[in-house]
């Protein structure tokens, strides 16, 4: 079975990507931001996961209004970036991991999520500027991907108690995956924000902490809202905290905090960081 390690959960302001760019990480508006990142980016160089498994939302790369499906799983060989529009560096293709991805698309169809396979799939900023943030330098990656989009463009919107049972099925599936891979799982995007409409720049701070508080200990609580209610709460882009519900819900040992960070604003974003270090399995492993 593979080992979860745990899970860490990040905003993807494609801001990010040019402040990379152009080495501004010390600079007075980025540093509180930046500095979020060295203990997480220590702990995955110890615990050293073979993949990673990314929910993000795409934001017109790969899928646009014409065609958009609201879970989709990529089970290629490889994944290659490309600008969507943003202006921000290309990184180096991800390498897949095309049998876990079967996998997991397995599971989840057995557990009647009617998901969209992606043998082809291209990756925006929401996978890139987190994966750049767990692993920088711009060399080759470390882990093999595992990318599933969640439609949280154009509504309806999946609820976050579908977001969770998402997360809880791809669990499932890397507990019961045979070969002994050690796996983290990313949810990026959020925390509150809204870019355009008469609300542009909303953000809710006591909403946004206490979802990263419940997101440690009390998950199921995020499940009570509907997807309406996100946004009302969170702003129309905050329903990419959706990412971090179904993320967290793959963790089914006991789960611990790592580190967190939250910073208002970066761009248009209440920027939010949360680790968490998943012990044990819903599964146990044989001896
Ligand atoms: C911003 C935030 C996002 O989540 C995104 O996908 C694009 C832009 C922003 O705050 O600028
Ligand atoms: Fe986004």
């Amino acid at each position: 079975m593979a080992t979860i390690v745990g899970s860490v959960m990040t905003s993807h302001v494609p801001a990010i990507g040019r402040a990379i760019a152009k080495d501004l990480q010390a600079d007075a508006y980025w540093k509180p931001f930046f500095d979020g990142y060295p203990p997480v980016q220590q702990w995955l160089a110890r615990v050293k996961p073979d993949v990673a498994v990314v929910f993000y939302q795409d934001h017109g790369l790969n899928f646009f209004l014409d065609a958009m499906p609201t879970f989709a799983v990529g089970a290629a060989a490889e994944y290659v970036n490309a600008d969507e529009g943003w202006g921000i560096p290309t990184v180096k293709p991800f390498r897949g991991d095309a049998p876990l991805s079967w996998h997991i698309i397995e599971t989840l169809i057995a557990d009647e999520f009617d998901v969209t396979t992606c043998q082809r799939m291209k990756v925006d900023h929401a996978l890139t500027l987190p994966m750049t943030l767990m692993w920088p330098g711009g060399g080759d990656w470390p882990v093999r991907i595992v990318p599933i989009t969640m439609n949280h463009v154009q509504h309806p919107l999946p609820s976050p108690k579908r977001s969770y049972a998402l997360g809880e099925s791809v669990g499932r599936a890397l507990e019961s995956w045979d070969e002994d891979v050690r796996v983290v799982v990313l949810g990026t995007g959020g925390l509150s924000h809204q870019l355009d409409g008469t609300r542009a720049g909303f953000i809710n701070k006591p909403f946004d902490l206490m979802c990263m508080d419940a997101l440690v200990d009390d998950p199921r609580k995020l499940t009570t809202y509907s997807a309406l209610d996100i946004v009302r709460e969170a702003g129309a882009q905050g329903t990419e905290l959706m990412a971090w519900i179904a993320a967290r819900a793959t963790l089914g040992g006991r789960v611990t905090k790592l580190h967190s960070n939250y910073h208002v604003p970066i761009s248009n974003t209440a920027a939010g960081l949360l680790a968490l270090q998943n012990h044990g399995a819903r599964i146990a492993k044989a001896a």
